[in-house]
């Protein structure tokens, strides 16, 4: 009686039953359920439809998570490490700062993937902190993190720094630069050689204001100074058998040390990498439907896109106006766009374009989980609010309070103009997505954690702050968070080339 009574099957199977008997409807009925409960343990190797759509999707859209291996044969030769180790030394030392405090480092912090330790940058007049003490006049923009640039064909929030053939190994098309340098530092070998020509000649950065000279003066003194260190002369003089000889290191000498450096940082080696090449289980079930909805239907590949010249940052080097709130130092050494000296008008402060007004460049989203804060400006401090500014722009924008966002203290008063934004909306961005709770968590994890390389944690970075200078000059102070919770281990593999 009670058999009958809990008896689920309807007729058809109770018949087999009947024929078959008790044991083995209790088999069918643990295969259909497992059918439908974990397909992965049956069919084995986690080959289940969650992979195999994954998988097509990847494919489709054209990412093969080799782009790191491209490196060497793109740059045509490996990279030179005693280079890149000047480079290193070169990142931390005060020396090529004209007024002495500030350096590379100061913004480009191994605390944060070589990532702004602060959601705008401080410059010159620092406390000689580099986290989240760092104090002092405000610059106008967060630094973004230094690691994959080898890839990048445009550089800066408002992409100024381009490689008009589309990619920064490829100079014949030439370099775009604003002026004074235009297109003059075309004849270097990478993108990255001829930006490092630029941030020793920043005033609020880094030069400060006593020196007197335009930027090739700039230049000369600073080069004057390495050459007034033994320590750099000898360590050139390794690289270059003309400076062993006697001869100046030059400008061009000390940027291809910082591009080497940079070149070094590459690591684009990410979980979502490893699933490419086929290891099915370098995804948790939830990075992969978060991925499914990254790929598709929350629409973020469209702009952090992962094929051709994006060399599968997860952007597409563009600019958009996605609706950013616009945060305002109490104290800045940098001229603020807009009549109340509140606004930043992103792209249009270069081309002078008015279409271009607050549009800003996607960010790449290899190594994200490492950065203090998000966006041109920081306005969110964390990685979920990120991620769920885009699912409602506007509702965003309008509910944003900058009090609460953990910002520090002279970043968390009143934003710049919302109704100017709001117009400007990319309709991408103006269109509500809508997602679950549990699918917005899914989204999070992917991005979080399945493009973070495990060698960008600042645990495993923390070994690039050199001890002591070859100036002599005092190192930054640099203050290490604890370890993310959070990352995988590095395989042996990430290990041998880390
Ligand atoms: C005062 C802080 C500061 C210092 C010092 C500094 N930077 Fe930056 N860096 C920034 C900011 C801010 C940006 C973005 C500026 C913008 O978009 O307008 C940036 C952008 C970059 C970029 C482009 C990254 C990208 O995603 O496009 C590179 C490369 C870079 N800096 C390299 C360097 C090097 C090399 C040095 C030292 C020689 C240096 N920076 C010194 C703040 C700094
Ligand atoms: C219309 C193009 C576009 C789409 C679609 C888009 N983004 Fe963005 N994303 C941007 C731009 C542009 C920024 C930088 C905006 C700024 O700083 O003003 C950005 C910033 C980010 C950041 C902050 C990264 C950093 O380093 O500051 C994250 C995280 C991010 N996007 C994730 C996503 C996710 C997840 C999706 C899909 C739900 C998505 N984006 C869809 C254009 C887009």
């Amino acid at each position: 009686m009670l058999d009958q009574q809990t008896n689920p099957h309807p007729a058809p199977l109770g018949r087999l039953a009947g024929m078959l008997g008790r044991a083995a409807i209790c088999a069918v009925a643990l295969l259909i359920s497992l059918m439908i409960a974990a397909p992965g343990l049956l069919f084995g190797g986690g080959n289940n439809r969650v992979d195999e759509q994954l998988t097509a999707r990847l494919h489709a859209v054209g990412f093969t998570g080799r782009i790191e291996s491209t490196l060497t044969q793109r740059l045509g030769r490996p990279i030179n490490r005693p280079l890149a180790n000047i480079g290193r030394l070169l990142w931390f030392d005060t020396i090529t700062g004209l007024k002495g405090d500030n350096t590379c480092a100061g913004c480009h912090s191994p605390t944060n993937g070589f990532g702004d330790s602060q959601p705008i940058a401080i410059g010159i007049d620092n406390n000689g902190i580099v986290g989240p003490d760092r104090a002092g006049p405000r610059n106008m923009r967060r630094a973004p993190m230094v690691l994959n640039t080898a890839f990048f064909p445009a550089l800066m929030w408002n992409g100024r720094f381009s490689s008009s053939s589309d990619d920064p190994f490829d100079n014949s098309a030439g370099f775009i630069f604003p002026p004074p340098e235009g297109s003059s530092l075309s004849g270097e070998p990478h993108l990255l050689v001829a930006q490092a020509f630029i941030p020793p000649t920043e005033r609020t950065e880094v030069a400060g204001f006593d020196f007197l000279g335009d930027n090739n003066a700039i230049r000369g003194e600073v080069i004057r100074r390495l050459n007034s260190v033994p320590a750099y002369r000898r360590l050139f003089g390794q690289v270059f058998p003309a400076v062993a000889a006697g001869a100046t290191i030059s400008y061009e000498m000390f940027a291809s040390a910082i591009a080497e450096f940079e070149f070094r940082l590459t690591f684009a080696d990410a979980p979502i990498d490893q699933y490419t090449h086929g290891d099915l289980s370098a995804l948790t079930p939830s990075e992969k439907r978060g991925a499914l909805l990254f790929f598709g239907r929350a629409g973020c590949v469209s702009c952090h896109s992962v094929s051709g010249s994006s060399n599968e940052m997860f952007t597409d080097f563009k600019e958009h106006a996605i609706g950013v709130p616009q945060l305002v130092p109490q104290l800045t050494n940098n001229q603020f766009d807009g009549p109340d000296a509140n606004q930043d008008y992103g792209r249009e402060g270069f081309t002078g374009d008015q279409q271009d007004r607050y549009k800003f460049r996607t960010p790449s989203l290899r190594n994200v989980a490492v950065e203090a804060a998000y966006m041109h400006d920081g306005a969110f401090t964390n990685l979920v609010a990120a991620i769920r500014h885009h699912l409602n722009a506007r509702a965003s924008l309008q509910a944003y309070d900058p009090a609460k966002q953990g910002l520090p203290q002279d970043l968390a008063g009143p934003i710049g103009p919302r109704e100017p934004l709001l117009a400007a909306l990319d309709l991408r961005a103006a269109n509500p997505v809508k997602l679950t709770p549990a699918e917005i968590d899914d989204l999070v994890r992917f991005v979080r954690d399945a493009l973070l390389d495990p060698r960008a944690t600042p645990a495993n970075l923390r070994h690039f702050v050199p001890p002591t200078l070859p100036s002599g000059n005092a190192p930054l102070s640099f203050e290490f968070a604890l370890t993310h919770s959070t990352h995988r281990p590095a395989t042996k593999r990430q290990r041998a080339r880390g």
